[in-house]
């Protein structure tokens, strides 16, 4: 199948159909949702909370990001893979920004960077696409932003929410992004977005009157025992996991593993 390039994005848009996105953070998982036909692999920084220990999304660094980034991107052969630019990373302007887009695009082989913000980060929008370098933009609940959001809750109620919202929409449009991602935010306020706005917009969260649909991969399999109330758990794999692990272990230890297939003779 062919790479999945920003105008497919569009394209997508025009037609109605509708984008999906998955989280990816390393290289067996993206394999397996590019060969479920995932459109868009995100190495999202949420792979502070999922995988790395963190509570938050803050710690994690660039060089986190690069490593999840290239792994991500090799074992990728059709998905448009996007990397999420860290906190810390571009919000001193638009000169940072472009210089940790460069790095990640130059050490990974992904097609694009997210970075959190509408009218805030507008120049740094600007600045990487004009460097030749797709962005994502990503508003409503801004995980980076956590602490002056007040933690997760939904953005854009009310009509002066919905009119800010609009706003920062229409900058990251302006600015040239190619797609953004809407988290947490009213129905009918993200699909009066995805109406104006010519870039496809992805939600989370954000009902299904939006042009594709992203979750984070553990949240989606069933990792964890708690998921939020946006997700919906395709599987279990968390108790799957665990019961292969504890089998695993019974077997050791009553001596049914390993068997004679699993041993070498002399
Ligand atoms: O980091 C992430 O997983 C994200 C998605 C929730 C959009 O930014
Ligand atoms: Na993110």
């Amino acid at each position: 199948a062919r790479r999945v390039r920003v105008h497919h994005l569009r394209q997508a848009k025009e037609r109605g159909e509708r984008i999906t996105m998955l989280t990816a953070y390393d290289a067996p998982t993206a394999a397996l949702f590019d060969a479920a036909g995932i459109d868009t692999l995100l190495v999202g920084d949420s792979i502070g909370n999922t995988m790395l220990g963190h509570a938050t999304t803050l710690p994690v660094t660039l060089d986190d990001m690069v490593r999840a980034g290239r792994a991500v991107a090799s074992a990728t052969r059709r998905a448009f893979v996007v990397v999420d630019l860290p906190f810390g990373t571009y919000e001193s302007g638009p000169e940072q920004a472009l210089a940790s887009a460069v790095r990640v695009m130059k050490e990974t082989g992904a097609s694009a960077v997210k970075l959190e913000g509408g009218r805030r980060t507008a120049a740094q929008i600007r600045a990487i696409t004009d460097a030749g370098i797709p962005v994502v933009g990503h508003l409503g609940y801004t995980p980076q932003a956590e602490n002056s959001l007040g933690g997760p809750r939904v953005q854009g109620r009310g009509d002066d929410g919905a009119e800010e919202l609009s706003q920062d929409a229409l900058a990251v449009q302006e600015a040239g992004a190619v797609a953004v991602v809407l988290e947490m935010v009213p129905v009918e306020v993200a699909e009066r977005i995805t109406e104006f706005l010519q870039i496809p917009t992805i939600g989370i969260g954000a009902g299904t009157h939006v042009d594709g649909q992203v979750l984070v991969w553990t949240d989606m399999a069933g990792m964890t025992d708690w998921s939020p109330r946006f997700a919906r758990r395709y599987a279990e794999l968390g108790r799957a996991l665990q019961q292969a692990a504890a089998d695993f272990a019974d077997e050791v230890r009553s001596g049914a593993f390993p068997a004679a297939e699993h041993s070498f003779g002399q």
